[in-house]
């Protein structure tokens, strides 16, 4: 009887635990922090930072690194605009939203920028690398890429969200939450349901094209 009744415990501990982690953010951030020490050890960070109000320099390093993933999403942004303005893409609807995206992505380097300086921080400004990509098979493809680098961007700012929560920094805990997680997940379900359209409208034609060039329409309003 006593067995049965741990066999009984041990299944149900096994389905709370299955079910509390099932839809979690994945949230590793020893990578995002790692950064800090593989390119610019804490104690090497110039700036005065305790200038304004306990700004830590981990922060600063982070908000660095955040600035720098800013812009290379800038620069994603930009080359997947060129691309589809070219003769043989000529997807104006495509161009325009990355165009805007890249936009939207220099506001954002921008915005911590400003905060960086607020606080007393430094901004450093790094090298960027070059675009991933040279080209797209189609505009679908291209909006997979794009969700998979909001993706990305979205982690390594619930990342620093947590480093500023761990740190009892409210100021910079608000900054993220008023600026940008919002809009990290408006714009993952903008993409994905542009990806879900084109996909949904596109399966049962023969011709992936003509879908296409229908939905790059609705893209120019
Ligand atoms: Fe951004």
């Amino acid at each position: 009887m006593l067995y049965k009744l741990y066999v009984v415990a041990a299944l149900l501990g096994a389905v709370c635990l299955v079910a509390t982690s099932a839809g979690k953010p994945n949230l590793d951030c020893q990578a995002v922090e790692d950064r800090i020490t593989e390119n610019i050890p804490v104690s090497k960070i110039k700036g005065s930072n305790d200038g304004v109000y306990g700004y830590s320099k981990k922060l600063e390093a982070l908000m660095n690194f955040q600035i720098k993933t800013e812009m290379g999403a800038f620069y994603e942004y930009t080359n997947m605009a060129a691309y589809f303005h070219r003769f043989d893409m000529d997807l104006p609807g495509f161009h325009r939203l990355f165009k805007e995206a890249a936009e939207e992505e220099l506001k954002h380097a921008h915005l911590f920028m400003d905060y960086q300086n607020k606080r007393g921080g430094t901004v450093q400004l790094m090298a960027l690398a070059s675009p991933g990509k040279a080209k797209w098979p189609s505009g679908l493809d291209a909006l997979h890429d794009a969700l998979a680098l909001e993706r990305s961007v979205t982690h390594e700012i619930l990342c620093l969200h947590k480093l500023a929560s761990d740190l009892g920094d409210q100021h910079a805990v608000d900054f993220l939450e008023t600026n940008f997680i919002p809009e990290q997940y408006d714009g993952m379900k903008d993409l994905a349901t542009k990806i879900a359209t084109l996909e949904r409208i596109s399966k049962n034609q023969q011709d992936y094209g003509l879908a296409e060039f229908h939905f790059d329409k609705t893209l120019q309003k």
